[in-house]
């Protein structure tokens, strides 16, 4: 046995509970989509798996005229409609105890203070021990107001041996310049290390699996690099348009809703090097080095490509283009598709593209990482042996049949040495009885525990404005998107990016 295994420390450690202590949750902009589909099922799902402690409680702060069982039904529904684990009766009476709404605007004084005694309330009856998290699931232009107000009402401050966090959805800013702006207003309340950025994806245990896959095997990792990849493909497809968040979406695009902040996140996670262990900092400083590293093309007109979905179909059913959707301006020139390609200037990548790729509309839901693996230097075959055999490849599937393939070529059974492409597959569903927890019922634990691996911090934010906005800036200023039909792979100009580089990208 090596002599770095230690299996009593390693059956120690799993056996140690991440149980969050006692604490509390405020959610500001609680009536949204997000905290409806989202925040309060994983809420409700760490209630069920036991990883909250029992006088947790949740408070609602939001402009409606509501009493305390209004919010809990609000939340009781929502948790019925879309929580992952069924649903206890004796799990949601101990949460419903500890459930209180404040009504109230942000710029109001009085709803401030009102949730400042709420908390103290809570401090006394659950027993939460003035430890709060604050989640801000509000449009970024309300952030300045609301931390203002929870440092006012003295809410920030915590009191010796408790805690107060601040918790931060996306968008953060729209550019380089105003997440400066946004970053500087939260950091002069907040202590970075309070300070929780939510990028969903990183709380996903498929993206989480890429550093298991490179860095907790020796399979991997000595292909991972320019002498054998030849290119790595990046593709968040989604099959819904933008539904009702024409508010949202009009005016920011594809590109920075989920390039800067998901999609490079998975570039970092797919082309850092090995940290020095798995915590927060040292996970930053690797993926930052590789951020850094990111270079755009000289000429974004032949390598970056933007489209708008037009009218089509999806799954039978005819749908509006994103011009006909509700609350978008006709001449809207949004992106509801982006590709672009970056290079990694370093050693381990220098001449290796990556191509990020999403899109609204498209043929069908999935996010996947493609390595692609250069061609073999010779082949001993003939070239009609091999005609059908494509590029070596390994692809992390993040969603929605969450595993791992890896295609190579094996011989066709019969007389001929026919090559062809194979895939060899791990299935989550397959190799392990228990299904993933959704990303927020991850990420939400991670805050209650104070644990920041999982959030970026605020120079990646920034540094992935800095790589997008010189091509939001070239878009601004050249041309429009191109149409492309719904329920199709996005425009033809995407295909014409690859195919100049003699590459095609993957039909998932
Ligand atoms: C969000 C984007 O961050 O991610 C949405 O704002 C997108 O536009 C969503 O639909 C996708 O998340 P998931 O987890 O369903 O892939």
């Amino acid at each position: 046995m090596s002599s770095a295994a230690n299996p009593l420390r390693d059956a120690q450690d799993r056996r140690l509970p991440r149980i969050a202590g006692p604490s509390g949750l405020v959610i500001f902009g609680v009536t949204g989509d997000l905290s409806r589909k989202k925040l309060m099922p994983a809420v409700y799902d760490l209630a069920n798996r036991g990883l909250l402690p029992p006088g947790f409680s949740l408070v609602g702060f939001a402009r409606r005229d509501w009493e305390h069982e209004d919010f809990a039904q609000v939340v009781h529904d929502a948790v019925k409609e879309h929580a992952r684990t069924p649903f206890r009766e004796e799990v949601w009476q101990q949460l419903a105890e500890g459930m209180r709404f404040v009504p109230g605007v942000f710029d109001d004084d009085d709803a401030f203070r009102r949730l400042k005694a709420t908390i103290e309330e809570l401090d006394k009856s659950r027993g939460t021990g003035g430890n709060f998290a604050f989640y801000l699931s509000v449009p970024p232009k309300f952030f300045p107001s609301v931390v203002e107000q929870l440092k006012k009402h003295g809410l920030s401050d915590a009191e010796p041996g408790s805690w107060r966090r601040a918790v931060i959805e996306k968008p953060f800013g729209h550019d380089l310049a105003s997440a400066r702006e946004l970053n500087a207003v939260v950091h002069q309340v907040f202590r970075p290390s309070e300070v929780f950025r939510i990028d969903h994806y990183l709380g996903k245990e498929t993206v989480q699996n890429i550093l298991a896959l490179r860095f907790a095997n020796t399979l991997f990792e000595p292909l991972w690099n320019r002498s054998y990849v030849d290119h790595v493909q990046i593709t968040m497809a989604e099959d819904i348009g933008i539904g009702g968040r024409a508010g949202y979406y009009d005016g920011i695009g594809s590109a920075r809703d989920v390039i800067q902040n998901h999609l490079l996140q998975l570039l970092a996670l797919t082309a850092m090097e090995e940290p020095t262990s798995f915590d927060a900092k040292a996970l930053v400083t690797e993926k930052m080095k590789v951020l850094d590293s990111v270079r755009l093309p000289a000429d974004l007109s032949n390598h970056t490509v933007r489209g708008q979905y037009a009218a089509g179909w999806q799954g039978g059913v005819k749908v509006p283009g994103y011009l006909d959707e509700d609350g978008i301006d006709a001449k809207s020139k949004t992106d509801t598709y982006a590709a672009v390609k970056l290079e990694i200037d370093n050693r381990r990548w220098a001449g290796v593209p990556f191509y990020l790729r999403t899109g609204k509309r498209l043929g069908r839901r999935v996010t996947e990482i493609a390595v692609v693996f250069q061609r073999a230097p010779h082949s001993p075959f003939g070239a009609t042996d091999t005609q059908e055999l494509g590029q070596n490849a390994l692809v992390i599937r993040v969603q929605p049949d969450e595993g791992v393939t890896i295609r190579f070529g094996s011989k066709v059974p019969g007389t001929q040495m026919e090559i062809r492409d194979v895939t060899m597959d791990f299935a989550y569903g397959e190799s392990f009885t228990e299904s993933s927890p959704e990303a927020y019922e991850r990420l939400i634990l991670d805050v209650l525990l104070g644990d920041a691996n999982l959030f970026p911090r605020h120079q990646e934010v920034e540094r992935s404005w800095e790589i997008l906005d010189p091509i939001e800036e070239h878009w601004d200023t050249h041309g429009k998107p191109e149409q492309y039909a719904a329920g199709t792979w996005g425009p033809a100009a995407a295909d014409e990016m690859l195919a100049r580089d003699g590459r095609s990208w993957r039909r998932p």
